[in-house]
């Protein structure tokens, strides 16, 4: 009788241990895992800077949060995308199946995040976008579980169109990458320019990433055109603007771009940069309490001042930090997370930004002059710009 209680209370033991290790491996008790975060991003290449401050603001918002989002200690995994389409499916399969990421982060090149996005939408894994300005991503292809914390290629290029217009700017000849950023901003560009009267008299391309802009700069000055505006962007923005101004253009054919062509380049640029004017989401300047102390932590933590790509990071975890704090760090209740992401009000150092039916930043893009190491604002040029997001049903597109 004795053995038997004893067996029983053995048997009790047991039952109870495996009790325990079923509930650790329940949903309620899965809250407590750590959350991992794929960041598929550049870290060598032309757009190298972009991909190393986008991963700073991001951890920098993560860190301001003690390490966790929703109660779940946040984990990262890394992945150099190099801005190569052709290794982006790879790559982004590698991070969801084999280490098994709850979200992914990435990246800056629209061709690698079209890529992203197809890998998300099939495994349906939680896309956030930090940079790629793709108009398919939040437009044709837009989808639920794809959200955008940057811009549109659209919209920082159409501001610059209405400001030169607006300036009564005659002509112009264009130049960019021929891949979907740099199309799409001269699209962009061209459709308000020539809509408030401009005439844009040619437009050059040269295949990503080349930076031998030697023949097109003897091709604008044959042209002569009364402005020349462009899309570049990282290791390649820095080249072009000291080629510019060493062609002797600088003086001559006054350059206009998206502010990506300044953006985390003028320490490099330097003196050939002075005066440009840009249009984008960001500026230095700005002067409101969330920006002076974000930069303030920013620099803290990395001794360097932030730019575009860090806020746009930063941004990436705030939204994300909103969706897990609605459901508790539960990414199971995803529709509930979605929904509260979706309805977003991101307090952002470059001013508050709603996210749009399509899942994009509907924000402020301001025009921006260099001045010494600064890209200084001089105003909004365009408020509240929403992305037209043509093709999207969600967004009734
Ligand atoms: C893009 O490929 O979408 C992109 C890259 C760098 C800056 C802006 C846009």
């Amino acid at each position: 009788m004795s053995r038997l209680t004893t067996t029983g209370s053995i048997g009790w033991a047991l039952a109870l241990a495996f009790l325990w290790l079923a509930l650790s491996a329940s949903p309620t008790h899965a809250q407590q895992a750590k959350l991992k975060v794929g960041l598929m991003l550049p870290y060598s290449g032309t757009y190298a800077a972009l991909g190393n401050t986008i991963t700073n603001g991001f951890k920098l918002a993560i860190q301001e949060q003690g390490g966790r989002l929703g109660g779940r200690e946040i984990e990262y995994v890394a992945v150099d995308d190099e801005s190569d389409p052709a290794k982006a499916p790879e790559n982004a399969n590698k991070l969801v199946k084999r280490d098994g990421v709850d979200v992914l982060v990435g990246t800056v090149h629209s061709g690698v995040a079209l890529a992203m996005a197809k890998v998300a939408r099939e495994s349906d894994t939680l896309l956030i976008i930090p940079n790629a300005g793709a108009a398919e991503l939040t437009g044709a292809l837009c989808a639920p579980n794809v959200f955008r914390t940057s811009f549109t290629n659209w919209q920082p290029s159409y501001a610059m169109g209405k400001v030169m217009a607006d300036r009564k700017i005659q002509t112009a000849v264009t130049l960019t990458w021929k891949y979907a950023a740099g199309l799409e901003a001269v699209a962009a560009f061209k459709e308000s320019f020539e809509g408030g009267g401009g005439k844009v008299l040619k437009e050059l391309t040269l295949p990503f990433p080349n930076v031998e802009f030697q023949p097109f700069l003897t091709e604008i000055a044959s042209i002569k055109p009364d402005s020349v505006f462009v899309f570049f962007a990282g290791a390649g923005a820095v080249k072009f603007v000291k080629d510019y101004d060493a062609a002797g253009l600088r003086k001559t054919v006054p350059l206009y771009a998206s502010g990506f062509l300044t953006d985390g380049t003028l320490e490099a640029q330097g003196d050939s940069a002075q005066g440009l004017l840009t249009t984008l989401h960001y500026a230095d300047g700005l002067n409101t309490p969330k920006d002076n102390a974000f930069r303030a932590a920013y620099r803290k933590a990395y001794n360097a001042e932030p730019d575009v790509y860090a806020v746009q990071g930063y941004d990436s975890a705030q939204l994300l930090e909103v969706g897990l704090d609605a459901v508790k760090g539960d990414t199971n209740r995803r529709a509930e997370m979605i929904q509260a992401m979706e309805s977003a009000r991101i307090d952002s150092p470059r001013g508050v930004f709603t996210i749009s039916k399509a899942h994009n930043p509907i924000q402020d893009i301001y025009l921006r002059k260099v001045e010494g190491r600064e890209n200084r604002t001089q105003g909004v040029a365009i408020k509240a710009l929403a992305d037209p997001a043509h093709g999207c049903k969600a967004a009734g597109g």
